[in-house]
């Protein structure tokens, strides 16, 4: 196995926190090195005590930190939306009506223009340094489309999402097409996925066919996850807090009880700033989820709709300016909050034993993710100890 010694590392971000009192949630050491051997981080320690290696690169000083780890996106889509965002920028509200043209675009696409936007967006999202994906069907709304939309996502990632209950297609019935979600196309689904999840706002789904959904998704051996609290208040959040859901995402619009249900349960509560930035709503409130002890991962939500960014850098620049965290607090929620949220542990942290996916930035520290909002501060970018 060859064994590669990356040293002169100025800051390393580690994720391993020294101790549960300790305020360094990062684990941050100085003139570090770390050796990788095959695709797992196989020792980190002092820069003067190395060990030898069969390479060495030399990161002349600047900062590595975990890959990011982005547990929410849609990239299984064809077409844009551009025009929808121009006219919202103009002052058109966001409606999760839009969703259905996208489905007419998807439902039109080949299979392999379908892998091919996808592999795209992959290859964006890896160029900005996110080496863990999740990846959610929802723009194919038929049984058909929806088992294919996975096939394709599940070439890229074992953390593929059914999202069939993303919004009603058009001239359908709302019960019929719950029982159709949660029969033929969940079992068609299911062998494709990981995940189950469902848009519970208004205009979407309520908390009955949420639940419905989530319920049925268990049952098939799916994990669930939800979409909630987005475009207003509502049930979401509590639901996901009483069904134990690993991750509830959005939490834009949260009442005091929801927070403590949050905080009580233990549910992830990932937060996309991205789309606050693209809709023109008010950003989720990171500061008081934070200080109530709500666990918190940051994701990009990645979709032609709502917020057509695949990048975590300006994710975390958004958290820090708009959101009230640190940036160490957004740089932890966009590594190990995002693997938490995807109940992963050998991802989101450098420490020996986990997968070498790791970011080089143009930067002697991370603090820059934030400082310098909008440059390409990647410099290298290594999935599974292989430099990509
Ligand atoms: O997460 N909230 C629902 N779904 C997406 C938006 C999808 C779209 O507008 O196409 C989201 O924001
Ligand atoms: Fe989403």
């Amino acid at each position: 196995m060859t064994s590669t010694l990356l040293t002169g590392i100025g800051e390393l971000v580690t994720n391993d926190r020294p101790d549960e009192r300790s305020d360094d949630p990062l684990g941050v050491r100085r003139d570090a090195a770390l050796v990788v051997e095959g695709s797992r981080v196989a020792w980190i320690g002092p820069a003067a005590s190395a060990p030898a290696a069969d390479e060495v690169v030399d990161a002349g000083g600047r900062a590595v930190v975990p890959g990011f780890v982005d547990s929410h996106s849609h990239l299984v889509f064809a077409g844009d939306r551009a025009e929808e965002f121009a006219a919202r920028m103009a002052g058109t509200p966001y409606a999760a009506g839009g969703i259905r043209t996208t489905v007419a675009a998807t439902r039109a696409a080949t299979d392999e223009q379908l892998t091919s936007h996808v592999a795209r967006l992959v290859a964006e999202m890896l160029r900005q340094g996110t080496t863990t994906v999740e990846i959610k069907s929802g723009y194919g709304l038929s049984v058909h489309d929806e088992a294919r939309s996975l096939a394709v996502a599940r070439q890229f990632t074992e953390e593929t999402t059914f999202l069939g209950a993303h919004v009603v297609p058009a001239d359908t019935d709302a019960a019929a097409y719950v029982d159709l979600v949660t029969g033929p196309m969940l079992e068609a689904c299911a062998p494709h996925a990981r995940w189950v999840d469902a848009f519970c706002e208004r205009g979407a789904f309520d908390a009955d066919q949420a639940r419905a959904v989530l319920t049925a998704g268990a049952a098939a051996g799916l994990r669930g996850r939800l979409h909630a609290n987005q475009l207003g208040p509502g049930p979401g959040v509590a639901l996901a807090c009483e069904l134990g859901l690993l991750a509830v995402d959005h939490c834009t619009y949260l009442s005091d009880d929801d927070v403590a249900a949050l905080r009580d349960s233990g549910t992830i509560a990932t937060l996309l700033p991205g789309v606050e930035f693209s809709t023109r709503q008010p950003y989720p409130d990171a500061r008081a989820l934070l200080d109530a002890g709500v666990r918190v991962a940051l994701a990009s939500d990645c979709n032609p709709g709502s917020c057509f960014t695949s990048s975590l850098p300006l994710c975390i620049a958004l958290a820090v300016r708009e959101m009230g965290m640190t940036p160490a607090e957004a740089l932890h929620a966009a590594t190990a909050g995002g693997a938490a949220a995807l109940g992963l542990t050998d991802v989101g942290r450098l420490t020996v034993g986990a997968r070498a996916d790791l970011v080089l930035l143009d930067a002697p520290s991370y603090l820059h993710l934030a400082y310098r909002p909008g440059v390409p501060l990647v410099a290298g970018v290594w999935q599974g100890g292989r430099p990509v």
